[in-house]
């Protein structure tokens, strides 16, 4: 039995990954343990999980693998300053005595911090740097972490593949074929010049937070207008045929610290950045919509270069702008790839599981095969919107449910801790809380009335998500037909702006019957259209509205998931990967007839998704929640205790 443990901190998302002899057993990050948001620091928590889910002590491990080179990083940080000097010096001071402290002393460090993992009190751990740990450490590349995210848990027995995020060591993004069990990344893109970069640079002017408020630009881009195009193309950047960037850097800070832009930025776009938490106004939609275009003219240009320079025909992606499913949904109708596969944990938090699957492959040299070779997964050849290609889905044979098979390396991303019936409800009984326990068989109908009569529902059930989307393990769900759901759900229960939409949970065998898609999108990373026999006619005076009026006007059956441009995020959801989560859905259509429901991360604004049943106890009294399920205990909030905490939760998360 070879173990790896994969990390990756220090940057933002530090998380924990547990591979043995090639199959990924635990996955979490660090911020659902600790309850920080984007939790930075090492993974204790998540490592000492990752045990854990194994019954291994930390010095069993074999192998421990970190998800980059901090000396590279180092490097890359020391000559950007001292190019930028005067004006980045103030900055560098900053980070320098992290890194003398921390960074570059990490082989120690992670040791001292894994003997924590394994139990022991900081004293003993100190003491035991002195006793040497068995297992071998090993560094890898930023963006070679991310590209093994990609591509090894993938269906795919070949494929290019794709890494854009910010910046890693140097590289910003990369190009790469996969093939068995062997990575060659053939070109990159480098530092200051990012996609990634860009984009956050652009979340920062529009008020939100970098690293983490990128999606809620992607969410507001519908509402604009892409005033901006030609503005941004004239003085900020070139693109060029194959996708690359030349950034004018002029305009942009972020070489030189901890602002993304600058004064001549301001300038061009008549301004200072919006204040954080002021109004939005159709300037930021406008902006939002603007950067957003680019984004995907960028992401074609780069997917069509990868697909003639690889000659592949699938095509794997990671690093934090996979996350940016609106373009992805646009690779996917349009760039020659017959079919594309996402890592879920696309930002930095998938690099632990990327470079633990590297150690096994690639340095251990284990071979690999894949759920297409082993004849698990067939595509379904569906990358058009107009219906199957040539030799697509018509021509396979179906399986038992109608459906080609689909399987990857990831266990639908459901790698995180689970809770059993025993303990949640010796939760429940040690608080004395009011709770109903149903058979596994009459739960579904049970949450499914709730969601039907208008109800809802915080869903906790089986393994917890691993990734910044929640896919019906640690999810709230309600009813997408109701026209009232998106700003209940938005103002009473996550407490953050109204403008964002809700993401629909789907069953796998009935995705096109609502949308224009017919593919598996099991985590939520592709985007496409309600279909139109869903939509609702519009009134030309519906038409006519501008901006965040248009929130108002439901636009299709099911309202709640349809974003202003029709647009849904979908999660397809099959039974064999989570059969309590589409036995609700499917006895929610056999009462209503529909078979979406409405799904958003269990949380609040700013707050780590819930992990424990107290997490989820905690985050249900919070709000205006109707009723919690935690595995087969149905918890009603008309009979709960009342809940008093001494200070105001509100003030204990950032908005995000
Ligand atoms: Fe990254």
């Amino acid at each position: 039995m070879v173990s790896i443990l994969g990390i990756s901190a220090f940057y933002h998302d530090s998380a924990a990954c547990l591979v043995v002899d090639g199959e990924i057993l635990a996955a979490a990050q660090e911020e659902r343990f600790t309850r920080v948001k984007h939790d930075h620091n090492f993974p204790v928590s998540a490592a000492r999980y990752c045990l854990s889910e194994a019954n291994l002590q930390a010095d069993q491990l074999d192998y421990v693998a970190f998800y980059d080179k901090p000396l590279l990083k180092f490097d890359r940080l020391l000559e950007t300053y001292l190019d930028y000097a005067p004006a980045g010096f103030s900055s560098f001071l900053k980070a320098l005595p992290l890194w003398m402290k921390e960074k570059l002393w990490m082989p120690d460090l992670i040791r001292t911090e894994l003997a924590k993992a394994g139990g022991e009190d900081d004293e003993r751990a100190a003491k035991k740097l002195g006793k040497k740990f068995e297992w071998k450490l090993l560094f890898g590349d930023h963006h070679e972490s991310h590209a093994a995210s990609a591509f090894y848990p993938s269906p795919f027995e070949e494929a290019a593949i794709l890494t854009i995020d910010g910046v890693g060591e140097w590289a910003t993004s990369s190009i790469g074929i996969g093939k068995g069990n062997e990575i060659t990344l053939l070109k990159e893109l480098r530092f200051p010049d990012s996609l990634g970069l860009l984009y956050s640079a652009f979340t920062y002017y529009t008020g939100f937070r970098v690293n983490s408020g990128e999606y809620k630009v992607m969410g507001l881009a519908p509402y604009g207008e892409p005033k901006y195009v030609s503005l941004i193309k004239d003085k900020l950047l070139e693109v060029r045929d194959d996708g690359s960037l030349k950034m004018n850097h002029e305009y942009f800070s972020y070489s030189q610290g901890l602002r993304m832009t600058g004064r001549a930025f301001d300038k061009l776009f008549g301004g200072p950045p919006r204040r954080p938490e002021s109004l939005i106004t159709q300037k930021e939609m406008d902006l939002a919509r603007s950067v957003q275009v680019i984004t995907e003219e960028v992401m074609l240009k780069m997917t069509n270069y990868a697909y003639k320079e690889t000659g592949m025909k699938k095509l794997c992606l990671a690093g934090g702008v996979a996350l940016n499913c609106v373009a992805n949904g646009r690779v996917l109708r349009e760039v020659p790839f017959e079919d594309i596969w996402i890592q879920p944990a696309a930002g930095d938090a998938g690099g632990a599981l990327g470079i633990a699957l590297a150690v096994w492959h690639r340095y251990l040299g284990n071979a690999r095969k894949s759920p297409e070779t082993a004849g698990t997964w067939q595509s379904t050849g569906m990358t058009e919107k107009t219906g199957p290609k040539e030799g697509g889905r018509d021509a396979r044979a179906p399986s038992s449910n109608g459906l080609p098979p689909y399987a990857d390396g990831m266990k639908g991303s459901y790698l995180g801790p689970r809770h059993t019936e025993a303990e949640i409800e010796e939760f429940l009984q040690s608080r004395r809380l009011p709770y109903r326990k149903y058979s596994r068989t009459e739960l579904p109908g049970v949450v499914a009335e709730l969601l039907a009569a208008g109800k809802i529902v915080g869903l906790h059930q089986g393994r917890m998500e691993f990734g910044p989307r929640a896919l019906g393990g640690r999810s709230i769900i309600g009813d997408p037909r109701s026209p009232e759901m998106q700003s209940a759900m938005n103002l009473k229960i996550k407490y953050r702006e109204s403008f964002r939409p809700f993401a629909p949970s789907v069953l796998r065998e009935r995705v096109a019957d609502w949308f224009e898609l017919d593919t598996d999108s099991p985590y939520m990373l592709l985007v496409a259209d309600v279909a139109a026999s869903q939509r609702r006619r519009m009134t030309p005076a519906e038409e006519a509205l501008w901006g965040i009026e248009k929130l108002n006007v439901a636009r299709s059956e099911i309202p709640a998931v349809t974003h202003v441009d029709y647009s849904a995020r979908i999660q397809t959801v099959r039974r064999e990967t989570n059969p309590l989560y589409w036995e609700i859905i499917e006895a929610f259509r056999e009462r209503t007839g529909c078979p979406v429901v409405v799904n958003t991360s269990f949380n609040v604004r700013g707050e780590p998704i819930v992990c424990t049943p107290e997490d989820s106890y905690r985050c249900f009294m919070r709000t205006e929640m109707d009723f919690l399920v935690l595995e087969t205990c149905v918890l009603d909030k008309r009979e709960q205790p009342k809940f008093a905490e001494k200070t105001d939760w509100r003030s204990q998360f950032k908005p995000d």
